[in-house]
C-alpha cells in the first residue's frame, strides 16, 4: 500500500484539461448504455407489478390474469426465489424485500415481477394483476410519523459539545425557528435497468446500472442463494447516477437474475421513468427545528437543533444520510456549544436513499438559515454573519477549530476563498446597487447573496476507504485499467487513466479504460462520498509502481546500472546514461519472463469515527467552495430568474480541470434545481404525484444563470492525496444553497430587510409568491 504519493513521471499528462473519454460518444450516441448493448440471443424482458396502496395488508393476489397475458414467459413472486427474499443493502437491517408478502408498506412497491417476450408485453401484463388488501392508516410525513410515534427506520445519532442548553440560556440573545426542505428525484437520463446472461453451473452475468457493483453481486447472490464468486457484475457507465445508484439497483439486478436462471434465458428489465420514479427512493426531505443564541455583533454562542427526516419505509442509507447532515450542520461556521440530533422517521413512502451530497445539503441548509436569522435579527449584512462566525485557522489548539464532533479542522481556507470570490464578484458594491435599484422598481425585486461550502471527504463508516486496482502492460507497451470505481458521466475514469499515462510515462490514448467488473477487481466500495479519484487514483497509482520497480530491476540487471538510474520520462524510460522506449524496455522484460500486471491497493490514513461517544475524525480533509448568486424577482407572480452566479470551488491541485468545471457546473445547476423547482407531492393515499418531467421540473439549459462566472481557487490538498487533488462531486451541489438566499434576500426587500422572509424549500415560484405576502403581511402597513 502506498504511503506517500510519489512524484508522477509525467506530471504535464495529470492536471492537463482532457476532455471526458466519452464525450464524442456521448453527443453521437454511440457510447454503450445496458440497453445499448446487442440483444442476446433469445433475450426476454421483465416488468415489476407495483401495490397501489401505502399501507396495507394483503388479503390475496391474483395473478392468473397475468399468467394468460399474451407473449408472458413466467410470473415471479416471493415463493419463486431460492435464497432470500432480501435486497436489504449493507446495513444490518432486513427490511428492503424483492417483493412484498403478506404486507405494502409503501405505494408501488414491488409485489412480483412478470417476464415477457417483448418490454411491452411485460409492461402490459404487470397492469393485470388484481391484489385485495386491508388498507392500513399510512403514516406519509414528518409530522404524521411524529404525532403517530412510527418509530425510526434507524437509531438517531446526537453530537455535543460543550453545554446548548446553559449557553442559550446565558445568551444576550435567542432566536427559535424551522426550516422544512424538500426532497429530490434523482432524475438520471438513463433509468434503472439490468440485464442478466446465465452462465453454466448456476453462475450469471449482470449489466447492471449501478454505483456499487459488489453489493448488487452480494445481492444477486443472496436472492438466488449461491456463493457470491458465481455473480458477476459489470458496468462499463451509466447514464448519470447521482446518489440513486448506490442501493436502488439492487432489486432490479436481483430480478433479472432470477428470471434469467430461472428460465435460462438472458433477460432484461428497465422500468418506465414513472415507475422509476415511484418505486426507487430519493434525496430525504427534512424539518430542522432550531434555537439560536447569539451576541449583539452576530456571534453564534450556541445551537441546539435536531433534523427529522422523512426516511421511508425502511433503513436503507437513511442512518449515514441523516448523520451527514448533523457532520454538516456547522458548515464553516464554529458553534461554541451545541447539541444536535438527527430523528429518522418510518414512513409509508418510498425509502430515501443516497443523493449527491448524502445529508451534507440538508444540514447545510439549516446552517445557512442561521446566519440568515442572526443577519435580519441584527440588521447586518448576512456575509458579514458568515466571516464573523467562519472557523479559526490555528488548526490544532485553536478552539474555534472543532467542530460538533471533536475533529479539529486544520485546512480553513474558506476565509481566503470567500475574500477572493467576495472581490470577484463585486459582491459589496452590487449589493449596494441592488438595494439602490429596488428602491425605485415596485414589482421586480433583485436579491444577492454569497454562500460557502466546506464538505467532509471520506466515507464516514470507515471501511469503505479503500478501493483496489488492476493494471496490464502488454508487450506492445499499451495497457489495459481496471479499478474498483465506476463511470457515471463525472470523468472518473479519465482521470484515473491520466494517473496511469502520468505514472507510466506513456500516452493516454495507450491506456485502454475497461469495464469496472466484480470478477477483475473484488470486495469494492460504492463510487460515492466524492471519494472515487482519491481512492481509485491512488490505488491505480500503486499498481503502476509495482510495474515500474519490476521494470526498473530488470532493467538495471539488464543493463548494468544502479536501479536508482533508471527513470521513466515521457514515451522513455532512461537506463544509465541511455533511452529505451516504454515498449522496448517492456517487451524485453517480458522476454526476462518478468510480471507485467499488477493489482493496486489503498485506504484513506488518517480516519477514525465512534457514532456512539460522536468523537473521532471522520474526514481525511475538506473540501471548499463560495458562491454568490443573483436573483431577480417578479413580486406579483413569485416568478424568478437566476441572473448571475460567480463560483469559486477548491478542488485542491487539479487533476482535470476541464472535468473539475463541469462537476463544479453541474453541481450547483442540480443543488439549484434542488432548492427552487424540483418538488415532491404526495398526496393524501401516498401516491407520488411527481413522476415524469410533466409534474416534476429539473432545470433546463435556460434556467442556467444568464453571466456564469466558474473559477477554480488556486492551492493544493494539504493531505498526501493523488496529485495533491481534492474531490469535486458532491461539494459543488452545495454552492445552489446561494440562489436559495438570494431569492430570500430579494423576498425580503418588500418588508424593507427588516424581517426574515424563512423561505422553505423548494422555494417553487408559488412558494416565492407566498414568502411576499406573508412578509407584507408581517411587516404591517
Ligand atoms: N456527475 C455526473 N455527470 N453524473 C453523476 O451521476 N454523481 C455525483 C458526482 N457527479 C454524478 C456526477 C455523485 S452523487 C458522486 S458521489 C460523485 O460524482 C461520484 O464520483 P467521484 O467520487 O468520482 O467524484
Ligand atoms: N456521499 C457521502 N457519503 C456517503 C455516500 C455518499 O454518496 N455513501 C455513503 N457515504
Amino acid at each position: 500500500m502506498l504511503e506517500r504519493s510519489p512524484v508522477l513521471a509525467v506530471p504535464g499528462e495529470v492536471g492537463t484539461a482532457r476532455r471526458h473519454d466519452s464525450a464524442p460518444k456521448h453527443v453521437s450516441g454511440e457510447a454503450t448504455y445496458i440497453d445499448d448493448i446487442v440483444a442476446p440471443a433469445g433475450l426476454l424482458h421483465a416488468c415489476l407489478g407495483l401495490a397501489d396502496r401505502a399501507h396495507a395488508n394483503i388479503v390475496a393476489l391474483d395473478l392468473d390474469r397475468v399468467r394468460a397475458a399474451p407473449g408472458v414467459v413466467l410470473v415471479l413472486t416471493a415463493d419463486d426465489i431460492p435464497g432470500a427474499n432480501d435486497v436489504t443493502p449493507v446495513t444490518g437491517h432486513h427490511d428492503e424485500p424483492v417483493f412484498a408478502t403478506d404486507k405494502v408498506t409503501f405505494h408501488g412497491q414491488p409485489l412480483f415481477a412478470v417476464v415477457a417476450r417483448t418490454r411491452d408485453a411485460a409492461r402490459r401484463a404487470a397492469r393485470l394483476a388484481e391484489a385485495i388488501y386491508v388498507d392500513l392508516p399510512p403514516v406519509l410525513d414528518v409530522a404524521a410519523a411524529r404525532t403517530a410515534g412510527a418509530g425510526y427506520v434507524t437509531a438517531g445519532m446526537t453530537l455535543t459539545r460543550g453545554d446548548a442548553p446553559a449557553a442559550l440560556a446565558a445568551a444576550p440573545r435567542r432566536i427559535k425557528g424551522r426550516v422544512t426542505i424538500g426532497g429530490q428525484d434523482h432524475f438520471y437520463l438513463e433509468g434503472q435497468v439490468a440485464l442478466a446472461i446465465p452462465g453454466e453451473d448456476g453462475d450469471v452475468l449482470v449489466h447492471a446500472s449501478t454505483q456499487h457493483p459488489t453489493e448488487v453481486q452480494h445481492m444477486v447472490a443472496r436472492v438466488l442463494g449461491v456463493p457470491f464468486g458465481a455473480v458477476t457484475v459489470e458496468v462499463r457507465r451509466m447514464g448519470g447516477g447521482f446518489g440513486g445508484k448506490e442501493t436502488q439497483g439492487n432489486l432490479f439486478a436481483a430480478v433479472a437474475a432470477l428470471a434469467a436462471t430461472k428460465l435460462c434465458r438472458p433477460v432484461k428489465i428497465r422500468p418506465d421513468r414513472d415507475d422509476d420514479m415511484i418505486a426507487t427512493g430519493k434525496r430525504h426531505d427534512f424539518v430542522i427545528d432550531y434555537e439560536i443564541g447569539h451576541d449583539d455583533e452576530g456571534r453564534i454562542l450556541a445551537v441546539e437543533a435536531t433534523y427529522a427526516a422523512r426516511c421511508g419505509h425502511s433503513a436503507d442509507l437513511s442512518g449515514p444520510v441523516t448523520d451527514r447532515a448533523l457532520f454538516h450542520a456547522d458548515n464553516c461556521y464554529f458553534i461554541p456549544d451545541v447539541h444536535l440530533s438527527s430523528e429518522p422517521w418510518r414512513t409509508n413512502t418510498v425509502s430515501n436513499t443516497a443523493f449527491r451530497g448524502f445529508g451534507a445539503p440538508q444540514g447545510m441548509v439549516g446552517a445557512e438559515r442561521f446566519i440568515d436569522e442572526i443577519a435580519y435579527a441584527t440588521g447586518r449584512d448576512p456575509l458579514d454573519i458568515r466571516l464573523l462566525n467562519l472557523y479559526g485557522q490555528g488548526g490544532a489548539g485553536d478552539v474555534r477549530s472543532i467542530t460538533p464532533y471533536h475533529q479539529t479542522v486544520e485546512d480553513n481556507i474558506a476565509p481566503e476563498l470567500i475574500a477572493e470570490l467576495e472581490r470577484r464578484s463585486q459582491y459589496r458594491a452590487r449589493r449596494a446597487a441592488i438595494r439602490a435599484w429596488n428602491a425605485q422598481s415596485r414589482v421586480l425585486k433583485r436579491g444577492i447573496a454569497l454562500t460557502p461550502v466546506k464538505f467532509g471527504m471520506s466515507f464516514t463508516a470507515t471501511q469503505y476507504n479503500q478501493a483496489g486496482a488492476l493494471v496490464h502492460v502488454y508487450t506492445d507497451g499499451s495497457v489495459q485499467l481496471n479499478h474498483a470505481g465506476t463511470e457515471m458521466g463525472q470523468g472518473l475514469h479519465v482521470k484515473v487513466a491520466q494517473v496511469v499515462a502520468g505514472a507510466l510515462g506513456i500516452g493516454i490514448d495507450a491506456v485502454a479504460i475497461t469495464a469496472t467488473s466484480t470478477g477483475k477487481v473484488p470486495n469494492t466500495s460504492a463510487t460515492a462520498a466524492s471519494s472515487g479519484s482519491d481512492l481509485n487514483g491512488m490505488a491505480a497509482l500503486d499498481a503502476c509502481e509495482t510495474i515500474k520497480a519490476r521494470l526498473a530491476a530488470f532493467a538495471a540487471g539488464h543493463w548494468g546500472v544502479d536501479p536508482a538510474a533508471v527513470a521513466f520520462l515521457p514515451g522513455r524510460v532512461r537506463v544509465g546514461t541511455e533511452e529505451v522506449a516504454f515498449a522496448d524496455l517492456v517487451c524485453a522484460a517480458y522476454g526476462a519472463r518478468v510480471q507485467l500486471s499488477a493489482t493496486g491497493f489503498y485506504r484513506t490514513p488518517k480516519i477514525h469515527w465512534d457514532r456512539t461517544s460522536g468523537r473521532g475524525h471522520p474526514f481525511y480533509y475538506f473540501a471548499y467552495g463560495a458562491a454568490c448568486a443573483e436573483v431577480v424577482v417578479d413580486t406579483l407572480t413569485g416568478e424568478y430568474r437566476v441572473e448571475r452566479a460567480d463560483i469559486l470551488h477548491d478542488v485542491g491541485r487539479s487533476l482535470n480541470p476541464a472535468v473539475d468545471r463541469g462537476q463544479i457546473e453541474g453541481g450547483f445547476i442540480q443543488g439549484m434545481g434542488w432548492l427552487t423547482t424540483e418538488e415532491l407531492w404526495w398526496d393524501g393515499q401516498g401516491r407520488l404525484r411527481t413522476h415524469a418531467p410533466a409534474t416534476y421540473k429539473i432545470p433546463v439549459a435556460s434556467d442556467r444563470p444568464r453571466v456564469f462566472n466558474v473559477d477554480l481557487f488556486e492551492g493544493e490538498n494539504r493531505e498526501n492525496t493523488i496529485g495533491r487533488s481534492k474531490g469535486v462531486g458532491e461539494p459543488p451541489l452545495m454552492l445552489g444553497i446561494s440562489v436559495l438566499h438570494a431569492l430570500s434576500d430579494a423576498v425580503a426587500s418588500v418588508a424593507d430587510h427588516s424581517l426574515c422572509p424563512r423561505l422553505d424549500t423548494p422555494a417553487t415560484p408559488e412558494r416565492v409568491l407566498f414568502a411576499v405576502q406573508a412578509l407584507r403581511e408581517r411587516a404591517g402597513p
